[in-house]
């Protein structure tokens, strides 16, 4: 495709409809230029798509994946794990796996970008979005992002990572003004965008609808040129958020190069802005290049179409839902090893409450899966692993809203079957509203009756297991005591059921850690002070403080920390070394189970430091698999990275000479292994690491 000829082609008109969708979910097509429509559809963690939307030919092809016909239809597609359950998995290999099977899903009907992944900040655990996140720390959500990018583009389709930038919660996320200094948001919120940008080359990336220090961010020139082009190298398109352009022709200026979806008034703003004189053709034609670059580089799945049947496996890609799945699962607490089940003398089993019958798989708004491909029943997947032998019973909600009621009779009647049980599985949640985008959450606590079934439950029987079905943070505190065991499963996915069920049982031996601290109270955790600011702007007070950060420089003690979890194997952090930029780290498995650990590795700044630092910072990990009574040494090459903050005067990342301590271990709060490495360097700004 000559691009130049291309532009020089079209007529002004011609350029202004390309620069803005001809629909909810596709742009203009320009049939005399031989440039079909392109589509852009959501995600980020599953194909969610009118099957009318459907290119003509991949439909004829693909029929049988709409079996009602096509009117109405959403199309099938697999449903992954949400954000928060594949951040709990710290694999971005996985994460680059799921990438490329959304990739193939979206060739094999046609769509040229997803829209994911959504990889803004956890800043608190009110944000109705947070479910979709990977985490509260930039350098694991930049390791995933970065994944599930290459993950996505390695199949010709484009990956639109959002929301650009700090759109880091619901409440007034229209109009409300994010306000915060540069250091923060370069180190927290912009951080894993630019890691993003620089290593994996996105081809669109999407801005919020918020402002940004009272500069809408689909207006932010500073925001989308000069930082994301400029600095960064960006040269895919910035789309906008659904309906987040107030005037594309300033949305022009700033560079978004697609207004998203058809809005009427956008082409009489842009002939309005380009008759005064505001706009001239060189930023419509560069607008209008990127775009054509786009269109060839997703071109691609177009020769994908010949042959869809093999592009595209929806039962492999239910494994691959069910890998990530089991992957996710965090155990939080398992006293006197109540888990994994043990078969011998198992008799009853209660399982209680609805989400053990029908799960949430996912969140609601556009992240929904309308169709998902299969959807696993953690009820029906226990009662096959537990067998004739075993006698299973099950209440659902139809018994427990009663008894929120009729406190009195139900606690009998669930008193009396929890008392006979062996064992008892609560399956606990908030309501679906808790995670759904466009509003936020009011509380972190579980849904109240299943509080009063876990506690009515313990007063009869001590063996109980809490499997939360929850898309971000929720405390465990009001009745942590009751539970000897609590996993959480997050809104898993479509093979979700099958994961906890095996992971209750043993065949799946938990390795997630969480990505996001669990804190105690909502008023302990970050950012709340502020939210939900003053209907105009919040105030990012905390500053670099986010997460785990925070509580650690507060020293308040949340439910459980970033970066925990348990696993069925037990392991010992052995030793750790650097030798000539190489970190080593050896861990032992001490128990007779095979089993995955997440190794992390954190730096703290030195204590003499002339600007003030959070008390330590992640900044790698790793999974990896250790054999029963093995011991696995992991190498992890220190970079410059490790030990570099945004100096503001400077204008760049910078590190300061001084004593630096590296830390490695199982959490955030659990690290038995350090070294010092000393970073010399003229002024404290250049530096050479290996000099002792
Ligand atoms: C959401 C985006 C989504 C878009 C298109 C917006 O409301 O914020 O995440 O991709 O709609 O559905």
């Amino acid at each position: 495709m000559d691009r130049e000829k291309l532009i020089a082609e079209m007529s002004l008109e011609e350029k202004f409809r390309f620069l803005t969708g001809a629909g909810m979910n596709h742009s203009v097509e320009c049939k005399r230029l031989g440039i079909s429509s392109m589509r852009l559809h959501d995600g980020p963690y599953g194909l969610r798509m009118k099957a009318d939307d459907a290119v003509e030919d991949v439909f004829l092809k693909i029929k049988s994946a709409f079996p009602n016909g096509r009117e109405g239809a959403e199309v099938i597609s697999t449903a992954f794990p949400s954000g928060a359950a594949l951040g709990a998995a710290w694999d971005p290999e996985l994460v680059f796996s799921v990438g490329e099977a959304l990739g193939e899903e979206c060739r094999m009907y046609g769509v040229q970008a997803i829209l994911g992944p959504s990889m803004n900040i956890k800043r608190h655990p009110l944000c109705g979005r947070n479910f979709e996140y990977f985490s509260e720390d930039p350098i694991l959500t930049e390791a995933l992002a970065e994944a599930y990018v290459e993950g996505v583009q390695s199949q010709g389709v484009a990956a639109c990572p959002k929301h650009f930038a700090m759109n880091n919660q619901e409440r007034g996320r229209f109009s409300l003004s994010s306000e915060a200094d540069e250091r923060t948001m370069r180190e927290v919120y912009l951080r894993a965008f630019e890691g993003v940008v620089k290593k994996a080359a996105p081809w669109s990336l999407m801005c919020s609808y918020n402002r940004i220090n009272g500069i809408l961010a689909s207006e932010n020139g500073w925001l989308l040129r000069e930082v994301l082009r400029k600095e960064w190298g960006f040269d895919g398109i910035v789309v906008s958020d659904w309906g987040a352009v107030k005037n594309r022709a300033y949305s022009l200026l700033a560079s978004v190069d697609l207004c998203m979806p058809y809005q009427e008034e956008a082409l009489r703003q842009l002939e309005e802005a380009y008759r005064q004189g505001d706009l001239d053709d060189e930023v419509v034609d560069e607008a209008v290049g990127r775009l054509l670059t786009f269109y060839e580089r997703t071109r691609l799945q177009e020769e994908g179409a010949a042959g869809l049947e093999k592009i595209c496996d929806l039962k492999a890609h239910h494994g691959l839902a069910l890998k990530a799945a089991r992957e996710s699962m965090v155990l939080l607490k398992n006293e006197d090893h109540i888990l994994p089940l043990k078969r011998e003398g198992l008799k009853r089993v209660l399982v209680v409450g609805e989400r053990a019958r029908s799960p949430y798989i996912g969140g609601d708004g556009s992240s929904r899966v309308a169709n998902p491909y299969c959807v696993s029943s953690p009820l029906e997947e226990l009662k096959q692993r537990l067998g004739d032998g075993v006698e299973l019973e099950f209440l659902g909600d139809d018994l427990l809203h009663t008894f929120e009621n009729e406190i009195g009779v139900m606690e009998g009647r669930l008193c009396r079957k929890a008392a006979e049980a062996d064992v008892v599985l609560i399956f606990a949640g908030q309501e679906y509203s808790g995670s759904s985008e466009a509003v936020d959450r009011t509380n972190i606590e579980l849904e109240p009756y299943m509080e009063y079934a876990i506690r009515a439950c313990h007063r009869v029987n001590r063996q109980i297991v809490v499997v939360l079905n929850v898309g971000s943070a929720l405390s465990t505190r009001n009745w942590n005591r009751c539970a000897k065991a609590i996993l959480v499963s997050w809104l898993g996915g479509q093979a979700m059921g099958q994961a906890i069920a095996e992971t209750l049982c043993g065949e799946n031996n938990p390795s997630g850690k969480l990505a996001e601290t669990i804190p105690g109270r909502l008023a302990d955790a970050p950012g709340m002070a502020e939210y939900p600011g003053d209907g105009y702007k919040t105030v990012y007070r905390e500053g670099l403080l986010t997460g785990y950060r925070y509580y650690q420089e507060k020293g308040i003690t949340p439910d459980y920390p970033f970066g925990f979890g348990l696993s069925y194997s037990d392991f010992t952090y052995v030793a750790m070394s650097l030798k000539e930029g190489v970190l080593r780290v050896s861990v032992k498995n001490n128990s007779e189970r095979d089993g995955e650990e997440i190794i992390q590795v954190y730096v703290q700044f030195p204590q003499n430091s002339w600007a003030s630092h959070p008390p330590m910072e992640l900044k790698a990990f790793r999974r990896v698999f250790i054999k029963a009574g093995d011991c696995q040494s992991v190498e992890f090459e220190v970079t410059e990275d490790f030990f570099t903050y945004y100096n503001v005067s400077l204008r760049r990342w910078v590190c300061e000479e001084g004593e630096y301590t590296i830390y490695g271990g199982p959490s955030s709060t659990q690290l038995p292994l350090s070294v010092k490495i000393n970073c010399k360097g003229p002024r404290g700004v250049t530096m050479n690491l290996w000099e002792e």
